[in-house]
């Protein structure tokens, strides 16, 4: 982590009786709780009885796990103007002021993690071993910029930019939503948080942890509702000086139109920050270790239901071992148990939501109806399948890369073949997709991997081994091309585009 001694957050150990014992009791707890989302302001909300809807639970749609409201437009309002009065002292609050609060919430989240566990599982489907991933990145998120603050940030050499309204998705619903926020208000920004509309429990849960740890009320308010409504107002608007966004490549464009419209205080253009979706591939050649590589691929694809924007999406395997390596991962993905993610055992949950279930089956019908061969996989019980949102892991075998237009954002992965002097033509077409998130490599021979350094056009690109799961501080994670704008999440240079000039920038 950030700073010489500082280390990542601690998980839990799965494997230790105690622990799982102690685990299970806090889960069962968390089952029976009915959780409640709407806006978090400065001010106290009055008490608001219309537009409240139940949360369903991906895994069972019989489990109502809470229920929600959208921000009315008084409330945008008032949290706008909060968010701007405030600015000044957020501001000029110490750097280590504004870390204090942000570790101490850190501190709460780590101490809280079985609660979040459960809510995570019930309200995003994710399984316990993802929740622990997520809660912990969440927690490396705060302290890694409390920590950069604490260091590197000085009030009279960073002016802060003022109102930062942050945009985030649901498949990181804590992770994204508070690393966001972290960001924004160590570098003394004050932050109006839109979550997306499908996880906003979870991110009512995150804000009540920073509000405990001691974030003042007006530096970080809870605005929920639909992006296109709720989000779309408060980009629009004159008082928002900075966005950050992370979610679809479709949604960063569309805001990055709105903030061309629109200046800063003086003329300046207000920063934009979008993190966006991408056509992740792995490439392999006839050197890989086939048992290795068959592990790495189900992971990167099938992990967290393919939900996550670093997923495996086309894997690119050379001719000789394409059949070998095709059936050892179906092999795997025979092997991997789809169900509710309140079971231990599970490895495969369910996707978001009916939406997302139907674009992803309607792609693979699509591909099925053109004569691609499709295979789907996995252990299930049909009366749990039916009662959530689930799509079986499924492996789709392409003619060509460019049969993908678009992300599917789901347990699908796609395989292409190539012959062995075309290894870098495979490269090239992967780039022209003009995506560039993530993608993997299996070689043992070192001039490939040197050449594929070289040539690939990815944010992170993971050689010989799986490629999810990036952590803060040691892999800086973000895209290029249609995949992001950077500055990397996690990384040193993140907090510098929340800042405005420095003096030294501007005499310069
Ligand atoms: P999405 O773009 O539909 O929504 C993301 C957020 O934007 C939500 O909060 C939504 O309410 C809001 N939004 C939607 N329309 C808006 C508008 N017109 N104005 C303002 N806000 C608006 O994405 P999603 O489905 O929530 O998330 C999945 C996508 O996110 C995938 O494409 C995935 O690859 C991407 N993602 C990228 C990263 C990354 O780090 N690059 C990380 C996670 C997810
Ligand atoms: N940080 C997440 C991952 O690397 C997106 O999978």
């Amino acid at each position: 982590l950030y700073g010489a001694g500082r280390r990542n957050s601690q998980g839990l150990d799965l494997s230790n009786e105690q622990t799982l014992q102690s685990l299970e009791l806090a889960l069962t707890e968390s089952a029976g709780v009915r959780w409640t989302a709407q806006p978090m302001l400065s001010q106290a909300a009055p008490m608001v009885d219309a537009g409240w809807k139940p949360v369903r639970n991906p895994a069972n749609h019989l489990d109502i796990v809470g229920r929600c409201r959208a921000a009315t437009e008084d409330e945008i309002e008032s949290a706008l103007k909060s968010a701007t009065e405030f600015a000044p002292s957020w501001a000029a609050t110490s750097p280590a002021g504004r870390a204090d609060c942000l570790e101490r919430a850190a501190d709460l989240m780590q101490a809280r993690m079985p609660l979040l566990l459960g809510l995570l599982a019930r309200e995003a489907g994710k399984t316990y071993s993802n929740g622990i991933a997520e809660v912990r990145e969440a927690i490396d998120f705060l302290r890694f910029y409390a920590a950069q603050a604490r260091n590197d940030f000085d009030n009279h050499a960073h002016r802060a930019l003022g109102p930062v309204v942050c945009i985030s998705p649901w498949n990181f619903p804590l992770a994204i939503f508070v690393g966001q926020i972290a960001a924004a208000a160590a570098a003394g920004n004050t932050v109006l948080a839109k979550p997306a509309e499908q996880t906003s429990l979870i991110a009512a849960a995150g804000i009540g942890l920073l509000r405990e740890g001691g974030v003042p009320p007006a530096a970080v308010q809870l605005v929920t509702g639909r992006g296109s409504v709720v989000g779309a107002r408060m980009i629009a608007d004159a008082r928002t000086q900075g966005v950050m966004f992370t979610g679809s490549t479709e949604v960063a464009r569309h805001l990055q139109q709105t903030l061309a419209g629109r200046v800063g205080p003086t003329g300046d253009p207000i920063p934009l920050i979008a993190e966006t979706g991408g056509q992740n591939a792995m490439l392999v050649d006839s050197s890989a270790l086939l048992e290795q590589v068959a592990a790495d691929i189900v992971g990167s694809a099938f992990d967290s239901a393919g939900q996550r924007c670093s997923a495996l999406r086309v894997l690119c395997v050379q001719d000789e071992i394409a059949d070998s390596l095709i059936a050892m991962v179906r092999g795997e993905m025979a092997e991997s148990d789809v169900g509710n993610p309140a079971m231990l055992r599970t490895d495969v949950g369910p996707v978001i939501d009916a939406g997302a279930r139907r674009g992803i089956e309607d792609h693979i019908e699509a591909m099925r109806a053109k004569g691609r061969k499709v295979h789907r996989l996995g252990r299930h019980a049909r009366a749990v399948i039916e009662g959530g949102t689930y799509v079986l892991p499924t492996l789709i075998e392409l003619e060509s890369i460019s049969e993908l237009t678009k992300e599917v954002f789901g347990p699908v992965l796609h395989v292409v073949r190539f012959s062995r002097q075309n290894l870098l033509a495979m490269l090239d077409q992967v780039n022209a997709t003009g995506y560039g998130l993530t993608m993997g490599l299996h070689t043992r021979i070192d001039e490939t991997i040197e050449r594929v350094v070289a040539r690939a056009r990815a944010g992170n690109l993971y050689i010989n081994r799986n490629m999810v799961g990036a952590v803060v501080g040691v892999q800086p994670f973000g895209g290029e091309g249609l995949s992001g704008t950077g500055p990397k999440a996690g990384g040193p240079l993140y907090m510098y585009r929340l800042i405005a000039a420095t003096p030294q920038d501007v005499l310069s």
